[in-house]
């Protein structure tokens, strides 16, 4: 059968209180319908329909177009069963829908598999989970067999339904057929004045349809954002799954609580990270990487053995194996640092390859520079590439030796071996070999006075 996934996120997110509409608010760095529609496309649905209305606009451009993804909008948000209403024409009919919800973004794919395989054309069927403090959530209304009944609003429950600790998570697999027909019979005379999705149950039962439960043992999994600290919340146990997920291919995290991963990382056996580090977008670790405290690292390949240390920014970088870099280096995209090469604190990096054993210690500016193999830069090298208009490229050839505070303008080639005098302003080609400088002659006035205050 066809499979139609229904993500409902029209709902405003009053509780927020924000300008920004609920399910674009980031979860590990990425908005929570991000992570739904995610999960959606998982299970290889025919197509993922959302159901967007509340800052409608806003929500359409932060996403990409994609071919399987169908906007509907849902102008007033008149209940979820109103809004489900809104994608019935887009449906296959012979098929099943699934319900998901634009606010509960750590429901896993397996869960929704098992769900799925008790689907089928003959009944419908909810996933439930048992809590604690089931309050705020729809109530599971089962009789004396323990064959479900009813869902029960919070608002809408008398005492004894109250007391029911096993809740609706909203998530319900339906076939299409059925979901038409009920949805057409549901009214919205209740304490909310809302069309209830969850009316259905009742009349399913009403009709003879069977109506089976799946139940969650993982209460994060059906967990929805409602406000800025359940969304804090949801963020803590996210990232404590991702930290677990690390420890167990092998890394030591010197602090589980103290590490944010907002995109996905690969690493490999042995890596250290230390505390107050976040790795965002795509991020890899070869074996014994180690990554030194509140340092950020963005889309960038670390190779085995590399050492990140304490307080540094990486984007786009590549580190070869042995090369280290810190502490307090940003590196900016297209920075490679080759085997054993070395960038040390206050360096800026930018589209600049460091070769083999090459090392910039202090203080220095490196973009668009390209450097051999044992190259050492002095303290306060910058190299000037940018005339105003144009950015040019700098070349400086292996074993070269740059004094400090050299300034070397763009476009510009240091030949092989150079060594080129502390404080020079270099503008032309630097030959190969020997001592090139740039250097005022010493003057020293024997006879010269401070100035005085008048009296
Ligand atoms: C709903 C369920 C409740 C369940 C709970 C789980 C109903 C009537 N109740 O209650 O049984 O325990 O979820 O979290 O279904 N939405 C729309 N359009 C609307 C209304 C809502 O798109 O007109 C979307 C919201 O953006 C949200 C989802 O539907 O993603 C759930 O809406 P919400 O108002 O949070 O439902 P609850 O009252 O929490
Ligand atoms: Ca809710």
């Amino acid at each position: 059968m066809s499979l139609d996934v229904i993500i409902l996120a029209a709902g405003q997110g009053k509780r927020m209180a924000s300008t920004l509409p609920k399910v674009l608010h980031p979860l590990a760095g990425r908005p929570l319908l991000a992570h739904v529609l995610e999960t959606a496309a998982g299970l290889s649905p025919t197509q993922r329909i959302v159901v967007h209305g509340h800052g409608g606009e806003q929500v359409l451009t932060a996403f990409p177009e994609q071919p399987d993804i169908l906007w509907i909008e849902q102008s007033r948000q008149l209940g979820t069963g109103h809004a489900v209403a809104q994608a019935l024409p887009a449906l296959s009919t012979h098929g099943l829908a699934l319900i998901l919800y634009g606010d509960v973004p750590l429901l896993s794919v397996a869960t929704l598999q098992t769900l799925l395989r008790t689907a089928g054309p003959d009944r419908l069927i909810l996933l439930t989970a048992e809590l604690p403090d089931p309050t705020g959530y729809g109530r599971i209304v089962r009789d004396t067999e323990g064959r479900v009944r009813r869902i029960v609003e919070q608002r809408d429950a008398d005492a004894a339904t109250l007391a029911i600790r096993e809740i609706n998570t909203g998530i319900l697999v339906a076939p299409v057929a059925l979901l038409r027909d009920w949805l057409q019979r549901i009214d919205n005379r209740n304490a909310q004045g809302e069309y209830y999705l969850t009316d259905i149950v009742a009349l399913a039962v009403q009709d003879g349809i069977a109506v089976d439960t799946l139940m969650t043992r993982d209460a994060t999994e059906i967990s929805g954002v409602n406000d800025r600290r359940q969304l804090a919340a949801l963020e803590r146990r996210y990232q404590q799954r991702q930290a677990n997920a690390l420890m167990d291919v092998g890394v030591t995290l010197l602090d589980p609580s103290r590490l944010d991963i907002r995109g996905t990382v690969q690493a490999g056996r042995d890596v250290v990270i230390d505390v107050g580090v976040i790795l965002e977008g795509r991020v890899v670790l070869g074996d014994g990487v180690r990554i030194g405290p509140y340092s950020i690292i963005r889309d960038s390949i670390i190779e085995a053995g590399a050492v990140v240390h304490a307080h540094c920014v990486l984007e786009g970088v590549t580190l070869a194996p042995g090369a280290q870099a810190g502490p307090f280096a940003r590196l900016r995209p297209g920075t490679l640092l080759a085997e054993n090469a070395r960038i040390g604190n206050f360096v800026e990096t930018k589209n600049a390859t460091i070769g083999p054993d090459s090392k910039a210690n202090h203080l220095s500016y490196l973009g668009d520079a390209e450097l051999g193999a044992g190259v050492n830069i002095g303290a306060g090298t910058i190299t000037c590439n940018y005339d105003g208009a144009n950015k040019h490229r700098t070349v400086i050839e292996d074993e070269v030796f740059i004094g400090s505070n050299t300034a070397l303008v763009a476009p510009i080639r240091v030949g092989r071996t150079a060594t080129v005098g502390a404080g020079s302003t270099l503008s032309h080609e630097v030959p190969a070999g020997g001592l090139t400088l740039t250097r005022a002659t010493l003057k020293h006035l024997i006879h010269w006075r401070r100035p005085r205050k008048k009296a």
